[in-house]
């Protein structure tokens, strides 16, 4: 408890905690239940008081559409304030919801920012969504407004977000009363009169409006991810445990100064991009950097290091599939002797699973530390990492080295039981858990506990799988359940069998994920036709609905036909099995698998 009261102090507080942790009502634990603050204020009126409104806190970077621009602390204030004023006036009051559709440009950040100035609680939907997706975000948070673009921009498209927008609105249930467009130069849209309103209009003319304190215990967003069900779970987060957790993750695991510039090469869609492109690195007073491209292609596999580079980039952080996707096109990193890094002093992976090859190719390519951290959108900043601002313990391969402060980490056997060192198990953490982490879900406390403190009352249960050696280092061999990983982005089996399961021909389907060279993981769907259906064109259908109704980014690429699944008696789809077979590592088979030639036969397709 001390240790969160004394990490409390690096927060500007309008009413300071008194009472660190309620922990009165199990398995509900609340951080600073007394406080108050305003999260927006601390990401940046308090470093203009503090005098640096003339620092650079935002960088943009967009090799898509050939921009850049650069808001200082100031100027980043102003246009925050302003579309404060924008959302007030529009009727948005502290506690309503906002969701944030949008790609990656300067105005997400600032949405973002202003609904925390005034006690809103913000949705960011990943812009690479599809109507189906953004609409059962929207059901489910109910929002006053919605900010969107007229487009974003692909490498190979022009991605038009106002279509997918106005057809996620038709299909919701809960509609906002306005949108606010922001019109992009590259593809401008047509606006629905009375309900859609242009950004750039609104601004020129609002008023700003000062931050207001709220509870630490309100939420600041939700952000939806996926669970091992198709409808998608909110995760809460709350306003003085993140800030709390996000500053003391900044100092002591990225090891970020004031006016550092710090790059986490990822999407405001995704928890990377709320903690470490928005409130982290503002929270301390450092330079973000907002990249809008990729790591090759835009326009080459230099991509990376020019960014580094022009904008003396100390710290980066990223997926390692990016880090795989440039070695693949420039495996001698040759591009990287064009630039000057040397104000790189170090590299975070996370996001997925670091494969030693991708780890010791950085290592040797760039010569700084490559540090692999373990965490989810669940906690919102590193369960287990190297705290390099405190001190760089001995790194292992295949390791995201220990756990940090609040994260009591435990790998259980499925009767409870705890594992010895090496041995393997559910990755569990003992509650409570540490500030910044989810309180509950968003509307649903009992699904909060069916989905994460139920299999192991007192433990909150990651859904990973690893173990912990003689050193206390952590292992994180992957998901024990039915996510999937996808360069770096989570993904449900389960919402891709929902949707292949739609199709008319379909009978049954499963999907599991497999082994992909660069993206860690992609997605492979099986399915069963309904009798006398013809498989002719059926496969090219399925991949094409996938992308129609979850969006390209879930990456469905192959779909076969078979002519059964493998199933036990009870018929249950063997996935695990299937997986096994998938990866190489046959699994046991059960001994209720319901007729073991079935497996057999699809052998020849799963096998690696
Ligand atoms: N809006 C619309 N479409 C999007 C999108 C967005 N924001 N993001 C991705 N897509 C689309 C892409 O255009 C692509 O469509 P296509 O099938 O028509 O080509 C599809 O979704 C897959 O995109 P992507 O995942 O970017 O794969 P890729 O093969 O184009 O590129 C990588 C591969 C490795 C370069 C890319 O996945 C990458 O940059 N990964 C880093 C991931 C990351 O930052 N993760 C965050 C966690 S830290
Ligand atoms: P997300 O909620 O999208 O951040 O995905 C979280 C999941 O990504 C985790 O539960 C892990 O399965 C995986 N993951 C994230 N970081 C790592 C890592 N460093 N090592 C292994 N897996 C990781």
């Amino acid at each position: 408890m001390a240790f969160w009261a004394s990490a409390a102090e690096a927060v500007t507080w309008t009413r300071a905690p008194r009472q660190i942790l309620d922990d009165s009502r199990p398995p509900f634990y609340r951080w600073y239940p007394d406080a108050e603050l305003n999260t927006c204020a601390n990401a940046l009126d308090r470093h203009v008081a503090d005098g640096r409104a003339a620092q650079p806190a935002l960088i943009w970077d967009s090799p898509v559409s050939g921009s850049q621009r650069i808001y200082t602390y100031g100027e980043l204030l102003d246009e925050t304030a302003r579309f404060a004023g924008v959302l007030r006036s529009l009727g948005v009051h502290r506690g309503d919801r906002v969701v944030i559709y949008l790609p990656m440009i300067p105005e997400a950040l600032i949405a973002m920012l202003a609904c925390a100035r005034i006690g809103a609680v913000h949705s960011v939907v990943f812009g690479g969504f599809a109507p189906h997706e953004l609409a059962a975000r929207i059901d489910d948070a109910r929002p006053a407004v919605v900010v969107s673009a007229s487009c974003g921009i692909e490498p190979s498209r022009v991605v038009q977000y106002k279509p997918m927008l106005d057809a996620a609105l038709d299909a919701s249930e809960h509609p906002p009363q306005h949108c606010v467009i922001v019109q992009r130069d590259r593809h401008r849209c047509e606006l629905v009169p009375g309900r859609d309103l242009d950004w750039h209009q609104l601004i020129a003319t609002a008023e700003p409006v000062a931050a207001v304190p709220v509870a630490a215990t309100d939420p600041l967003y939700v952000l939806y991810t996926s669970g091992t069900t198709g409808r998608p779970k909110g995760i809460v987060r709350d306003n003085g445990g993140h800030a709390v957790a996000l500053a003391w993750s900044m100092r002591h695991v990225f090891d970020v100064e004031p006016g550092d510039v710090f790059w986490a090469a990822s999407d405001v869609g995704w928890v990377v991009g709320h903690s470490y492109i928005v409130y982290g690195p503002l929270l301390v007073g450092a330079t973000t950097v907002m990249y809008e491209g990729k790591p090759v292609g835009t326009p080459d596999p230099g991509a990376f290091w020019r960014v580094i580079a022009e904008h003396g980039v100390k710290i980066l952080l990223t997926a390692p599939t990016a880090i795989r996707a440039i070695r693949k096109e420039d495996p001698e990193g040759s591009c990287l002797a064009k630039y000057d890094t040397s104000a790189l002093t170090t590299l975070f992976l996370a996001g997925e699973r670091l494969d030693p090859d991708t780890y010791h190719w950085a290592s040797d390519k760039l010569n700084v530390p490559v540090v692999d951290h373990w965490w989810q959108t669940e906690t919102g900043w590193p369960i287990a990492a190297n705290p390099m601002g405190i001190e760089r313990l001995p790194f292992k391969a295949g390791s995201p080295t220990v756990p940090m402060p609040g994260y009591d980490v435990h790998i259980l056997h499925p009767s409870g039981s705890r594992c010895a060192p090496g041995e393997q198990g559910a990755i569990c953490l003992r509650l409570p858990l540490p500030p910044g982490t989810l309180p509950t879900l968003w509307d649903d406390d009992a699904r909060y506990e069916a989905s994460y403190l139920c299999e192991h009352p007192g433990y909150y249960l990651t859904g990973d799988g690893g173990y912990l050696d003689e050193d206390g280092y952590l292992f994180v061999l992957g998901r024990i359940d039915d996510v999937i990983n996808v360069a770096g982005h989570r993904f449900s089996t389960g919402a891709i069998e929902a949707v292949l399961a739609t199709h008319p021909a379909v009978a049954e389907c499963a999907v599991i994920g497999v082994a992909d060279e660069i993206k860690g993981q992609v997605p492979r769907g099986f399915v069963v036709l309904q009798a006398g259906a013809s498989a002719e064109g059926v496969a090219g259908e399925l991949v094409a609905l996938v992308r129609a109704e979850i969006g390209a980014v879930a990456c469905v690429r192959d779909v076969d036909v078979v002519a059964a699944l493998p199933k036990t008696r009870s018929g249950k789809i063997l996935r695990k099995a299937m997986r096994g077979i998938a990866h190489g590592t046959d699994e046991p088979i059960p001994s209720t698998i319901e007729d073991p030639a079935v497996l057999h036969a699809l052998r020849p397709i799963l096998a690696p």
